[in-house]
């Protein structure tokens, strides 16, 4: 895949849509800095140098978006096992978590933008960027984590590296969907969890997570069970 480095950008998700208009497909930006990094529902993604900021461009039709967005975290997750020594985990729906004394933060996030033709995979990981005030309660980096410098790039080619294998194994049927949804069902943090889940319309249902399958989650509530998926659910906690 090519490879588009960039020192700063307003948002690696945004350039690479710009150029995702003109046809370009299967290829990568990646920023050392964004100015105005964004988060899922809207948020705002704090993108100061030293993290991992990038995005990734697939052309929709040839490979199932569902699928994809599954696989994205097991990426990250089988990546990072190797720089560090903590219990990593997804939660729902792609949330890159790490336990640290006992309790999860967040590692990095990815926002996905899907269109019939493109999709663009924004992918923010905290590799040694200094964590804000603001969310230091719930948010870490690796740096935090192992006292040391990693270094980004590496961590940047591994994932690649990952993603690309899975990618082609997949074309050549070598690994299935299914075997996918069980992998990320194996790194979920949120199935068997009793969770609230925040909808766009400002409803809050709770439930303990049964399942989650291609297209969200399967919950257990006061009213039976009900389906939620991933699209219409801003959080879950
Ligand atoms: C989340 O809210 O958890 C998703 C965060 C996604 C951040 C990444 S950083 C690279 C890409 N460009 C953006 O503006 N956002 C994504």
């Amino acid at each position: 895949m090519e490879i588009i480095h960039l020192s700063e950008i307003n948002s690696t998700n945004d350039y690479a849509k710009e150029l995702a208009k003109e046809g370009k497909r299967n290829f990568v930006v990646l920023a050392d800095k964004q100015n105005n990094g964004k988060g899922r529902w809207g948020r705002v993604w704090y993108s100061d140098e030293g993290g991992l900021y990038f995005s990734i461009v697939l052309d929709s039709k040839k490979y199932n978006p569902k699928v994809v967005n599954l696989l994205v975290p097991i990426c990250i997750i089988e990546t990072l096992k190797n720089y560090v020594d903590k219990e990593l985990g997804i939660k729902f729906p792609n949330d890159i978590m790490v336990k640290v004394n006992g309790s999860y933060k967040k590692l990095g996030g990815i926002l996905t933008e899907l269109t019939d033709d493109y999709m663009i995979i924004g992918i923010g990981i905290n590799v040694n960027n200094q964590i804000r005030n603001e969310i230091r309660e719930i948010a870490i980096s690796l740096k935090e984590i192992t006292g040391k410098e990693i270094d980004k790039v590496e961590v940047f080619n591994d994932f690649l590296k990952t993603f690309e294998s899975y990618l082609e194994k997949l074309k050549n049927k070598e690994i299935d969907d299914y075997e996918i949804l069980k992998k990320y069902k194996k790194y979920s943090i949120t199935i068997g969890k009793i969770v609230k889940i925040f909808l766009s319309n400002n409803e809050v249902i709770t439930g303990k997570v049964y399942d989650i399958d291609f297209d969200g989650v399967i919950l257990g509530t006061e009213k039976g069970i009900e389906r939620i998926p991933s699209g219409i659910c801003i959080h879950v906690r």
